[in-house]
């Protein structure tokens, strides 16, 4: 009997074991030492050159001739990236602003209108307060979407006067049709 129990214990803790060596296997712990490396350090130095993905560089800042191919792609990068958030029209109208603790302004009002596009290009890279950063958002779409949001803007506070005449004929008579 006392053999058998003996035999159970050592069962037991071959189990532990299996377990305990999921824990316990070879690997590398921050701020560790490792003999695979000269300097015998874990924690490698990035390559020269390395930014954080958060910073803007020199070349990106560069803005690119903004047409309306540019426009078309910041667009539809604002309409994945912001108007969750911002809404379509940039009025922050969505479910997702209703439920976020910090409520994300209306893109329409003016002192959103007043700032530059360097400043939403800024705001894009880096986030802003509650707002996330977009790094991941290619350079050039970014300065497509600041471009998008003064079109967003301007759609607001124009007068009927400022569209092109056929733009103008056409607005008038959907405005006169009954909705
Ligand atoms: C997850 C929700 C969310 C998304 C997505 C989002 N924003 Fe925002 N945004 C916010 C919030 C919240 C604020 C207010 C931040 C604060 O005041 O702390 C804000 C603020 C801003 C501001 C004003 C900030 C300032 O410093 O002037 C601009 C401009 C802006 N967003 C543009 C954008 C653009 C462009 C995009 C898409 C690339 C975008 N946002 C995507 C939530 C969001």
């Amino acid at each position: 009997m006392r053999r058998c129990l003996l035999l159970l214990a050592v069962a037991a803790c071959g189990l532990d074991d299996s377990l305990g060596r999921m824990s316990e296997q070879l690997k590398a712990k921050p701020q560790g030492e490792v003999a695979a490396f000269a300097d015998g350090r874990v924690n490698r130095a990035p390559p020269p050159g390395t930014v954080p993905r958060e910073r803007e560089l020199d070349l990106e800042r560069q803005v690119p001739p903004i047409g309306l191919s540019l426009l078309e792609k910041g667009r539809r990068r604002y309409d994945v990236a912001c108007a969750p958030c911002h809404g379509l029209t940039g009025e922050a109208d969505t479910l997702v602003a209703a439920h976020l603790k910090t409520k994300p302004p209306s893109l329409l009002e003016s002192k959103v209108h007043e700032k530059s596009d360097e400043h939403v290009f800024t705001v894009i890279t880096q986030g802003s307060g509650a707002m996330p950063a977009q790094p991941d958002i290619p350079p050039d779409e970014r300065w497509g979407v600041a471009g998008y949001l003064r079109a967003l803007q301007l759609s607001q506070r124009s007068k009927l006067e400022d569209a092109p005449p056929e733009m103008q004929a056409k607005l008038k008579a959907q405005e006169a049709k009954p909705r």
